[in-house]
């Protein structure tokens, strides 16, 4: 899989793709990551990407010019399924969303910045406008970063056996289960008996049981929206 992030501030995206397991994603040749700094395709003698919105609002408007020249350098190389523009007032970003997006081949992320990008773009260049939860940050490149975080970690091979995302919270609708480690008891806090049986197929009953109640207490929405 390959990634391309446009953004008029690649520095916010340096530490999330250059860590962990999205660095060792990489290492491994299971995913490119190329993040373009949106100012290179700027025309303007100071590399300027902004201006002042034409409704006279407050805030400045990302430029069409450098990100078409931005995008259309990459779509002439390849052929991407997605254009996704990072935007609070996208779709909701889901589990379900990250499955999608993690068997794509090319994908490229439009991070929004300031007051948002002019709207051209949106209409005749973008193909997915999504969000990562009702609240506006300052700009979008955090999103893109928890998107591509999340999409990256479900490509077969990136993650070992043991933290297998078949088991993540959401992937079968229901929050995950409560986990526990070494010791057995720690100042009188005991590990639930049961997983400590070795009976594989109680621990299996009693795990799911749990995540049921669990959502059941913390997200009964996600209970309601499967029906
Ligand atoms: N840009 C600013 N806020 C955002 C959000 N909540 N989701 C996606 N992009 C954003």
């Amino acid at each position: 899989m390959r990634i391309d992030i446009i953004t008029g501030v690649p520095e916010l995206l340096d530490s999330p793709v250059n860590h962990s397991i999205i660095k060792r994603a990489r290492d491994k040749g299971l995913v490119e990551v190329h993040i373009h700094n949106l100012r290179d395709h700027s025309k303007d003698k100071h590399r300027k990407i902004d201006d002042y919105a034409f409704s006279g609002d407050a805030g400045m408007v990302l430029n069409i010019q450098p990100i078409d020249d931005a995008i259309d350098s990459l779509t002439r190389a390849r052929k991407y399924q997605e254009i996704i523009y990072t935007t609070p007032d996208g779709a909701p970003f889901r589990q379900q969303t990250a499955n999608q997006l993690s068997t794509c081949e090319n994908l490229i992320f439009l991070c929004g910045h300031y007051k948002g990008i002019d709207q051209r773009i949106r209409d005749h260049l973008v193909t997915r406008e999504l969000s990562i939860g009702d609240y506006v940050m300052t700009g979008g490149e955090l999103a893109a970063a928890v998107m591509v975080d999340c999409i990256i970690r479900l490509i077969p091979g990136v993650l070992s056996d043991e933290t297998s995302a078949l088991t993540d919270s959401f992937q079968d609708g229901l929050l995950a289960p409560p986990v526990y480690t070494r010791p057995a008891e720690y100042k009188g806090w005991k590990v639930p008996e049961i997983l400590m049986s070795g009976n594989a197929a109680e621990i299996e009953k009693w795990k799911f049981e749990q995540s049921l109640e669990r959502t059941k207490k913390l997200r009964p929405d996600l209970l309601r929206d499967q029906r």
